[in-house]
């Protein structure tokens, strides 16, 4: 059984990261969002942060169903590293300059507001340190610029 989990501040890369894992090692590349819709796990809209609450400890239930299931997955998602342990390899967290963030966020239409709130997560390692909180094993991976996908190549 393997499972590889990606986790960051929204915009920092964990897709192409994740993506780029699963093919090398030919894991299958779990998009938590899909499993968040199947599962109904969205809970109240946030207006004004512009995002669906999700009970962090709901979908880390959900997801240890599917790593049973699957065996051999890559999680991506910034909530993945609520996972136990006990059921994860490694957990990567993906991270972004600042400056490059904005950029990517603003891109996507975020809010002032939403870009704001991202900002400070990544400038206070919030996925980092919640990672690193839980336990899990923690291989960092900076996306500001494009060699981080031949980072994975050489590395996996
Ligand atoms: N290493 C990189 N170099 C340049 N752009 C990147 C890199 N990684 C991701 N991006 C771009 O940044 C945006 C956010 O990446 P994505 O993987 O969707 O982040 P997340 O899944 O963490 O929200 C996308 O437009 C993506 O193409
Ligand atoms: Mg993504």
């Amino acid at each position: 059984m393997a499972c590889i989990i990606v986790t960051g501040t929204p915009g920092t890369g964990k897709t192409d990261i994740a993506k780029e894992v699963a093919k090398k090692l030919k894991l299958k590349y779990i998009d938590a969002n899909d499993v968040i819709k199947k599962e109904e796990l969205r809970g109240k809209y946030d207006e004004k942060r512009d995002t669906y609450e999700v009970d962090e400890n709901k979908l880390a239930k959900a997801m240890v169903k599917l790593i049973k299931k699957e065996k051999n997955i890559v999680i991506d998602s910034h909530m993945s590293h609520f996972i136990p342990k006990k059921y994860v390899d490694l957990c990567i967290v993906t991270k972004c300059k600042i400056p490059e963030l904005r950029k990517r966020m603003g891109k996507r239409g975020y809010t002032p507001l939403k870009i704001k709130e991202n900002i400070d997560a990544e400038l206070f390692d919030v996925c980092f340190n919640e990672a690193y909180e839980f336990g899990h094993d923690l291989l960092v991976i900076d996306t500001t610029n494009k060699k981080a996908k031949d980072i994975v190549k050489k590395l996996f």
